[in-house]
């Protein structure tokens, strides 16, 4: 039986069998009496929150130039307590020449200016604490901009930044010694060489992401004491905790260990990808080396120990890693000797779910991540973030509520990206005018959608006034997305129905004992409809039935386990017939495409 039941209601469960067999005192004091509730273990606050992040640049302008800020996040923060989340991750905030949008750090001390001053942050923190909120940061350890005094003083070989980051010199051609060779086949997700020749220092540097994103050395000593510095800081800034960015990344393989050169790559062969970009390679050399594991370990005990040494409350670190299951649960460390970070990103509603996935492709993947992960660990669910389409549109439109549902009812911590709550789907975003990286690097005007993170950064839709209620401007840095006149906040809260609704119905259901630490029984009824079944000894029952597929469809309760009539419903999605309180039989119930019900269900 999937359990994530407490020690404590394993003992309730223990007693009362115990009580059965032999006829105990035990027994009988329960028999009486009726069972009492076994105590709830009280969880630590990350252990079952809902993460909201923000995409800043794009959630709320308040001086009017176009770009989100700060000032403008502080203006909103009863949205979150409105919504019902416990903790907003921020992605990066700090001082970037923005080629990656702050992904490419010049000052890892200071906030960039667009976004506002220190005193801007500290408020930010201090308003966000009292209303509850706890904030965490986006730590971006793998790379530094070249803008950055790091890669200067490098570049320079000032004494103690020599081996700041990974330099190499070029290989000589065989037939021309006058022609200058890159050190590997090495390719950036960005597309082109990862190998950036420096004419000053007369060396090759290492880029996974962007020519102007240069990796940081971790097998240089000062580069791993400098990054805890960056930790401490932020700690001690009031940050609850970090999102640890493109974890991956972080090494690659050493030269030293192939007699002083860079080893290729073996080509992997895929007719869809062109050489210059990522994954035309198998990248076994630049991802996933194993040597990055024991730096999350030591991030978790540094993390820990200046929680314990302070009295403060845990600080959290959760890794950004798209990997295989393997190396994904890596991240958690073990059930012996080895504790990582407090999760790594589920990206699997990502990466293994889409608009053509069915009720088993589902429940095959969410068990598949409760399989995996380690005994005591605590599991989590990603539909979108800011390098991704948004959620429906990767899956349809009317999954919204079913799939807001679902992040809300499945154990561990639930993570929102910024405009899923409305069901804010992908804005258009011209050739013209598009701005990211990814996309100029690789694109074109035919085919740079398929790169382009731009579509999912449109700023935040508010409400129906000037650019959504986003910005005073009427130019934003990115277009508002054309749809923001339907989809808005403001009408969501008005309507009698909405996502908006929904979702705040589902944040509030967290705090149900059989939400919180609950069993799980998750089973498919048809090829298009799941039920996940939340249930704890003396407690409601909660059940989520949910049709996937794009036709209406009939299955029967009556084979979903651990659901005990009467049935009632406790929300529905916005297209739905029924409504809160109706009376649902344990028997034949017809779903309309993409219709989900949460019910509720007497104790088991
Ligand atoms: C992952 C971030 O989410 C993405 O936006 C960024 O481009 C890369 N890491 C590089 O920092
Ligand atoms: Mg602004």
């Amino acid at each position: 039986m999937p359990s994530l039941l407490k020690i404590v209601g394993i003992a309730f469960g223990a007693i009362a069998l115990v009580g059965v067999v032999v006829g105990s005192i035990t027994w009988a004091i329960l028999a009486s009496q009726g069972p009492t509730p076994p105590e709830l273990v009280p969880l630590d606050w990350w252990e079952h929150t809902v993460i909201y992040q923000i995409y800043p640049r794009s959630f709320k302008d308040s001086d009017g130039d176009g770009i989100g800020d700060i000032k403008g996040i502080i203006t909103q923060l009863d949205h979150f307590v409105d919504a019902g989340v416990g903790a907003i991750w921020m992605s990066p905030v700090f001082v970037s020449p923005m080629v990656d949008f702050g992904y490419d750090i010049s000052d890892f001390y200071n906030i960039q200016e667009e976004y506002g001053t220190m005193a801007d942050f500290e408020e930010l923190v201090e308003k966000a604490h009292q209303l509850g909120i706890k904030i965490i940061l986006d730590y971006v350890p793998n790379h530094a901009s070249t803008e950055s005094e790091y890669f200067k003083k490098s570049v320079a070989r000032e004494p103690g930044y020599e081996n700041h980051f990974v330099w190499a010199n070029p290989i000589i051609d065989p037939n021309n010694a006058s022609n200058r060779l890159v050190p590997s086949n090495w390719i950036s997700q960005f597309g082109g060489t990862v190998w950036e020749w420096n004419e000053a220092r007369q060396q090759y540097y290492l880029h996974q992401f962007a020519i102007e994103q240069a990796d940081f050395n971790f097998r240089e000593p000062a580069v791993k004491e400098e990054m805890l510095n960056i930790m401490r800081f932020w700690f001690e800034k009031g940050a609850d905790g970090y999102r640890l960015d493109a974890i991956p990344h972080l090494f690659e393989a050493d030269p030293n260990d192939y007699g002083g050169q860079y080893p290729d790559e073996p080509l992997t062969g895929n007719p869809f990808l062109t050489p210059n970009q990522a994954g035309y390679t198998t990248q076994e050399h630049t991802r996933d080396q194993i040597e990055l594991y024991d730096v999350v370990y030591e991030w978790r005990g540094f993390a820990d120990k200046w929680t314990n040494d302070n009295n403060a409350e845990t600080r959290i670190l959760l890794a950004e890693a798209y990997a295989n299951v393997t190396m994904t649960m890596l991240y958690y460390g073990n059930e012996r000797d080895r504790i990582g970070a407090h999760f790594p990103f589920n990206f699997d509603f990502i990466n293994s779910l889409s608009s053509n996935s069915n009720a088993r492709d589902f429940v095959y993947i969410i068990k598949r991540w409760l399989t995996y992960m380690p005994q005591g660990k605590v599991a989590n669910w990603v539909f979108g973030n800011h390098d991704q389409k948004r959620m429906p549109s990767r899956f349809r439109p009317n999954m919204v509520d079913g799939l807001n549902s679902l992040n809300m009812m499945l154990p561990g911590v639930a993570i929102t990206y910024q405009g899923e709550e409305i069901g804010m789907r992908d804005g258009y975003v011209s050739w013209e005018d598009t701005v990211d990286v990814a996309a100029c690097n690789q694109g074109n005007p035919d085919n740079y959608l398929q790169f382009s993170r731009d579509p999912a950064r449109t700023p935040y839709q508010w409400d129906r006034s000037t650019s959504a209620g986003f910005s005073t401007n009427t130019s934003t840095w990115l277009p508002v997305s054309q749809d923001y006149l339907e989809i808005n906040l403001q009408a969501q809260k008005e309507a009698t129905r909405s996502h908006f609704k929904m979702y705040k119905s589902m944040t509030r259901l967290r705090k149900e004992p059989a939400l919180s630490h609950g069993s799980y029984h998750i089973q498919s009824l048809s090829e298009n409809t799941f039920a996940l079944v939340r249930y704890l000894l003396t407690h409601d029952t909660y059940a989520l039935v949910f049709n996937v597929g794009e036709t209406s469809d009939t299955v029967d309760l009556s084979t979903v386990q651990f659901l005990e009539e009467p049935l009632t419903v406790y929300a529905s999605s916005v297209h739905s017939n029924r409504v809160v309180d109706d009376t649902v039989p344990r028997g034949s119930v017809t779903l309309q495409a993409g219709e989900a019900l949460v019910l509720r269900a007497s104790p088991m």
